[in-house]
């Protein structure tokens, strides 16, 4: 049975399984907070390009949160020590920045997280380095394409799996593998809350959509099979086949009659090319 909580301004918010609904306090947080995660993605465009390292991206992420006013959550989050996550190629998600060098032809997602005043912007973005092959560029696109027909279904009185279905029903047709090990999830005050929201689903199934919860939607599509392993460091998740893998996320709130995206780009950024 799922439950749902009212959450009144000021209020503390508890990891209790509870999805959470929120007023205009908490539309008016997000919309701080996810244009501060556009705005710090929108600045990555021009930087990725080859001979860029990793952890350098990730010093402009956390400078950029932090003039922003915010902090970046993933900073001491569960032992993680980075501000942002770069996944590249068959990395699936939670790639850790490091020394390693961007080259030609590399797909890289940039996935930031500021919290702001309470309120967790949460987003991320593929970006293409250099000359990218043709079938690279198809599963991006295919995959931004896959994260907005999720979004289209996000009204009240829609069910969760109504998301899940159509991200599915779009990546198969393509012969793409959609992950199963990581999920969208509520966002708001809490970086990680309920519901899981899974981009595998049966249409029809799940909790109802109810105006002003707050979630994010961000499918993992392989190129190959599904199936992801982790690596030693307890963080990278890869491909199991190598096959390439991109994401896009963005965080939502369902309104009266649809949702709104708080992590638009202000200058139409969306998905590359970016120029
Ligand atoms: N931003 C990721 C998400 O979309 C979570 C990253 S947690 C980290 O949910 F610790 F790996 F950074
Ligand atoms: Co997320
Ligand atoms: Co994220």
């Amino acid at each position: 049975m799922t439950q749902y909580q009212h959450i009144e301004p000021g209020e503390t918010v508890l990891r209790d399984g509870t999805i959470k609904l929120h007023g205009e306090a908490g539309f008016a947080g997000m919309r701080k907070a996810g244009r501060l995660a556009a705005e710090i993605l929108d600045a990555m465009a021009p930087l990725v390009q080859p001979g860029v390292t990793t952890e350098e991206l990730d010093r402009v992420v956390r400078e950029m949160t932090l003039d922003g006013g915010a902090v970046p959550a993933t900073l001491g989050y569960r032992g993680y020590t980075h501000s942002c996550c770069i996944s590249i190629n068959h990395v699936v998600c939670h790639g850790i920045p490091s020394a390693r060098v961007l080259k030609d032809g590399d797909i890289v997602n940039i996935d930031v997280t500021p919290l702001l005043d309470g309120w967790h912007g949460d987003s991320s973005r593929m970006f293409l380095v250099g000359d990218v092959s043709l079938k690279a560029r198809r599963l991006v696109e295919v995959t931004y394409e896959c994260l907005m027909i999720g979004i289209e279904q996000a009204r009240p009185g829609a069910r969760l799996g109504d998301i899940g279905a159509a991200i599915q029903a779009h990546a198969e047709s393509h012969r793409y593998g959609v992950v199963r090990d990581f999920c969208g999830h509520g966002v708001g005050q809490l970086f990680h809350d309920a519901p899981e929201v899974v981009h595998a689903a049966r249409a029809g199934t799940g909790p109802e959509l109810k105006p002003g919860m707050f979630m994010t939607i961000e499918p993992m599509i392989n190129l190959g099979k599904p199936h992801v392993k982790l690596l030693s460091d307890g963080w990278t998740a890869v491909t199991r086949d190598k096959s390439l893998s991109a994401q896009f996320e963005h965080s939502i709130g369902i309104t009266e009659d649809g949702c709104e995206i708080f992590t638009l780009s202000p200058v139409g950024r969306h998905a590359p090319p970016y120029a």
